[in-house]
């Protein structure tokens, strides 16, 4: 995710916007820039690629003169990682620049409106449009501006704004983007978290949406979203760095379970427009849907289990066939694959050697490909016919989550969208379902509180030899990743089984005092689930199940439960992995392992 940071003091600017953004490295980012007043002008530098780059390119800040400025680590969301696009971004008369975190969901229109009026673009962000509206509504007030500015502007931000007019005054605001307001003697900062500030300050102040904060080095004030001055509560920070940079959290596996209703709904809601799915620049008329006869998703890991989640939606609302392949099995069989089949690649680093081979193999025998990635500008990204990022954020620990979620979001949208064009769906089964999948933030949120007891059951299972995960059709596929997520972080030996496979050979390895995580929230097939619970408890196993709230059988057939909001059933495992997620992580934690970097596993699978 992007980092911001602001400074305004007697100092060199530069070389303190350089520390901070170091401090915020830990996010992630792919390329790096300040904007420091100098003098009546502001002078602008940014890189692609490490901060280390633009401290040689300053000479640690040393080449850029000033007190005030702004800077910026870009995790690319719109436009690739290129010094171009990196912030902060410039007005057209040079007189502001801007850095910005989140993601300004009508960029698009805005961007017309501005280019008709003389407004010229350099960069593909979605921020550029900030810096040029305010140059718009300038009239010598520049918090009137950023006001009429901000009215403007739909999704999320926290601005970091300076002005030549203001040579010495920092402006900032937020909409649902972190923002902190470092209060120092004589000098004053803002930073998007607190790992920014605690070298200088301990002493914050945390703007709330809608706020906007104006600093100079004697003062801070804050208002609200209708101009008028507030008070505001200065807070003392008693975290350490590294306490900081994991937000607080134990480790970044816990940080982005936490995060997932906010990365759910970065992927859902910038494609939801006036009660219809816009799939960015996928496919518009449906016509390329049209002439598909098969749907082939391939990916590695817990990427191909969110397609296993994810084909039932597309299959039972688009009625186009779905087949899911691994992509380290597809890469070398001579697949049946033509340019009727459209090939869904499913990737959190887009990097990943097996899926981009597999790839390689679909796009020669005539497959179209639609890329689901999270890192943007990366190898599969690139070479897809069109891409759909996730915008989870940098995922830090190892073993995925938010990747996951995001990519059976993205999925679930997908699904909805190929049935509309298709004419597959009515119209009001497809506003009832656009509704749920709306709702799904709020349900994980609601899925995390729900979990809590996941810590305790942990103590259950921690010290099993091996575990059995066990569901039918959409809770099979949650069941594969619950197996996963267990084994990789905690090192507990862990299968998954298809529910009423038991029966056909592995029942047999049931015997008392066997732990199964019985998956059984899909509606339409939890009495067959609950009969396998009773089969596998008859042979003296523990059975703790998640189930959606409502269903009272299942707490007189499982030993505990651990329950999900309700929803609609197809969308169930992207509630369902959340008590998943949770109960790998506590067993992991409770066996004492290294939960965000496991033994022998690499983020990124860049050789086979
Ligand atoms: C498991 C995990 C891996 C990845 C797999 C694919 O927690 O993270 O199984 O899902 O290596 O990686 P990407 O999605 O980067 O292609």
């Amino acid at each position: 995710m992007c980092g911001i940071v602001g400074f305004t003091g007697p100092q060199s600017a530069a070389p303190i916007l350089l520390q901070g953004l170091k401090a915020l490295e830990y996010r992630g980012y792919d390329s790096a820039g300040v904007a420091v007043m100098d003098g009546g002008s502001i002078r602008l530098e940014k890189v692609s690629g490490r901060i280390a780059n633009l401290c040689e390119k300053t000479r640690d800040g040393q080449a850029v003169p000033g007190c005030t400025g702004i800077g910026h680590t870009r995790w690319a969301t719109h436009g690739a990682p290129t010094d171009i696009n990196a912030h902060p971004h410039l007005s057209n008369d040079g007189r502001f620049a801007v850095v910005h975190n989140g993601i300004i969901e009508n960029f698009a229109s805005l961007r017309d409106e501005l280019t008709q009026k003389g407004y010229s673009f350099v960069s593909e962000t979605d921020t550029e449009v900030v810096v040029h509206l305010i140059e718009m509504y300038y009239r010598g007030n520049l918090k009137t501006a950023v006001m009429k500015t901000v009215s403007r502007l739909e999704g999320s931000y926290a601005l970091g704004i300076v002005c030549t007019d203001y040579p010495d005054t920092l402006f900032a605001v937020r909409q649902a983007s972190p923002l902190i307001l470092g209060i120092g003697a004589g000098e004053n900062f803002f930073a998007s978290d607190v790992t920014a500030l605690v070298a200088h300050t301990k002493n914050c102040i945390y703007l709330d949406d809608g706020e906007l904060a104006e600093l100079s080095p004697e003062s801070v004030k804050v208002y609200d979203c209708a101009g008028q001055e507030i008070k505001k509560s200065v807070n003392r920070i008693t975290w350490d760095l590294e306490a900081a940079e994991k937000g607080g959290y134990e480790h970044f596996m816990l940080k982005e379970i936490m995060e997932q209703p906010a990365a759910v709904k970065s992927a859902l809601t910038p494609r939801i427009k006036n009660g219809e799915i816009v799939l960015d620049d996928f496919d518009p008329d449906g016509s390329l849907l049209r002439g598909v006869s098969r749907i082939v998703i391939t990916a590695c890991g817990s990427a191909y289990y969110a397609g296993c989640a994810g084909r039932y939606a597309i299959e039972r609302l688009s009625r186009i066939p779905v087949t899911t392949v691994l992509a380290s099995e597809l890469r070398y069989d001579d697949p049946i694959i033509d340019d009727g089949t459209l090939l869904i690649v499913l990737s959190q680093s887009g990097e990943t050697a097996d899926t981009i081979a597999a790839m390689k193999e679909c796009k020669r025998r005539g497959a179209s490909t639609l890329a689901i990635v999270n890192v943007v500008g990366s190898t599969i990204a690139k070479m897809a016919d069109h891409t759909l990022y996730t915008y989870a954020g940098p995922e830090i620990a190892v073993a995925t989550t938010k990747g996951y979620t995001t990519q059976l979001a993205v999925l679930f949208l997908f699904a909805l969208y190929a049935a509309r064009k298709l004419g597959r769906i009515e119209d009001a089964q497809y506003r009832a379902l656009l509704r749920q999948l709306k709702e799904l933030p709020k349900k994980i949120q609601q899925a995390i509180d729900m979990a809590h007891s996941t810590e305790k059951l942990a103590q259950k299972v921690h010290k099993a030899p091996s575990l059995f995960f066990i569901g039918r059709n959409t809770d099979y596929a949650v069941a594969l990743e619950g197996a996963l997520k267990m084994k990789e972080i905690s090192y507990v030996h862990a299968e998954s089984y298809a529910a009423g496979e038991l029966k056909h050979g592995t029942i047999a390895l049931i015997v008392e005092g066997q732990p199964v995580i019985a998956v059984c929230c899909n509606e339409k097939l939890s009495e067959k689930t609950m009969s396998n619970i009773i089969e596998v408890k008859a042979r003296g196993a523990k059975v703790l199940s998640v189930a959606v709230q409502g269903n009272r059988q299942i707490f007189s057939v499982a030993d505990d439960v651990v329950c999900i909001p309700p929803t609609e059933q197809l969308f169930t495992p992207l509630l369902a992995v959340i008590p998943m997620q949770l109960l790998a992580y506590y067993t992991a934690k409770a066996n004492g392992r290294d939960i965000d970097k496991p033994r022998n596993l690499a983020k990124s699978v860049t050789v086979e």
